[in-house]
């Protein structure tokens, strides 16, 4: 049987939302007919709209986020673009670097390639299994030189929620600068950067932010001065040889994405009409059926926090004999339900939940999952785990 006719269950929610709100297509359109002008390079009408399209996205992101000033935003790529930025822009030769054993290879790999360029030194604190952090050993791995604490606030393998608020205030004590890779929590998750004492926060507009692809940003704290990633063009000082000084444009070299920034104001504009706590609390009802239903089939194991405990909307598992690979292209080609399996680009999150050798399957629902999509999940892992000896 083959069923890629079939309308998707959509599962994947955590590597990209979808579907996205109409708000944002509708915004993503009429920018293109409108407003997708090259924005500050130009006084004419269609460059300021294209401007004031920026401009919106960034105070909408403000108010998520509770920055006080939108130009301390700058917009970016992706994730892994505002992680880079926020790394190659801070640290220098000899810093030392606070960073988890659950991290995303966006944090890994960077932080990797600069210990091999730099002679940057980097200690991984160690979680337990399922993924939970103890502050208290954050702090005892802060050595004199160490200059940041990189941490992600919810493992995309593990949905734990990493205890933010508290390493804010270790590392204000401190005097170290705080990360936060906002991938699985931004729009879902409560983000104050100056409650938390966060100094950086990198974020995807195209996930729990409900915008398109290759929209996210990174927030800098005011007070930071970090050295641009890209030089280059920006509508701003253009006599001057050096990058300005004057934000986002340090930050924002080259025409931005317009157009798909519009559809990020339009995603962020609804959670904010939403509310995150009512999208997580709705995710979360939905997390917790679909760990209750798994949990039932025998040779089903899931990982992460146990069912009671805060998460975000991620629930991985393995199933007995089965290769996780094999149930997610047989959940997609027999059942039309879209999930990932595999290495989660985090090989030392796999490391600590103990699955370096499996991978896992992993099934992410979303604000717009239904029950009864739920309901098809559960059904389908439990048809699939009793024929097992076909898999
Ligand atoms: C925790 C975490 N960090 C970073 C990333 C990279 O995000 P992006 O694809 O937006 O670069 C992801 C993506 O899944 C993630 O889950």
């Amino acid at each position: 049987m083959d069923t890629m006719d079939k309308a998707i269950i959509y599962m994947d929610n955590a590597a990209t939302t979808w579907p996205k709100p109409p708000q944002v297509m509708e915004a993503m359109e009429r920018c293109m007919r409108e407003a997708a002008a090259n924005p500050g390079r130009g006084g004419h009408r269609m460059a300021v709209q294209a401007s004031r399209v920026l401009f919106e996205g960034r105070k909408a992101l403000a108010k998520l986020f509770r920055v006080g000033n939108p130009n301390d935003i700058a917009f970016a790529l992706n994730t892994t673009h505002a992680l880079n930025m926020a790394l190659a822009g801070w640290l220098r030769a000899g810093d030392h670097v606070v960073t988890t054993s659950v991290e995303h290879n966006s944090v890994r790999r960077p932080l990797e390639a600069m210990k091999r360029k730099l002679g940057l030194n980097v200690t991984y604190v160690g979680t337990d299994a399922q993924g939970r952090l103890d502050p208290r050993k954050v702090r005892e791995a802060i050595r004199p030189e160490t200059r940041l604490i990189a941490l992600g606030h919810s493992s995309n393998l593990l949905g734990t929620i990493a205890p933010v608020g508290e390493i804010g205030e270790i590392a204000r004590k401190h005097g170290v600068k705080l990360l936060v890779d906002a991938a699985q929590s931004a729009g879902v998750l409560d983000l104050d950067v100056e409650a938390m004492g966060i100094d950086m926060l990198a974020f995807p507009g195209h996930k729990g932010l409900l915008g398109p692809q290759g929209t996210g940003g990174l927030y800098i704290h005011p007070d930071l001065d970090l050295e641009p990633l890209m030089h280059g063009g920006t509508g701003s000082k253009s006599e001057a040889p050096e990058q300005p000084a004057v934000r986002p444009d340090r930050y924002e070299a080259g025409t931005p994405n317009t157009v798909g920034i519009a559809g990020l104001a339009a995603g962020v504009k609804f959670i904010l009409e939403q509310t995150p706590r009512r999208i997580h609390e709705r995710e979360l009802a939905l997390t917790r059926r679909l760990m209750e239903g798994l949990e039932a089939i025998p040779g089903v194991k899931l990982l992460g926090p146990g069912i009671a405990e805060e998460r975000t909307a991620i629930v991985s598992f393995l199933t007995e004999g089965a290769d996780p690979s094999e149930i997610a292209f047989r959940l997609d080609r027999e059942f039309g339900i879209a999930v990932r399996a595999g290495y989660h680009c985090t090989p030392l999150g796999h490391e600590s939940a103990g699955t370096t050798e499996t991978g896992a399957v992993r099934a992410s629902p979303g604000y717009f999952t239904t029950e009864s999509e739920i309901a098809s999940l559960i059904e389908a892992v439990r048809e699939l785990s009793g024929a097992r000896g076909k898999i």
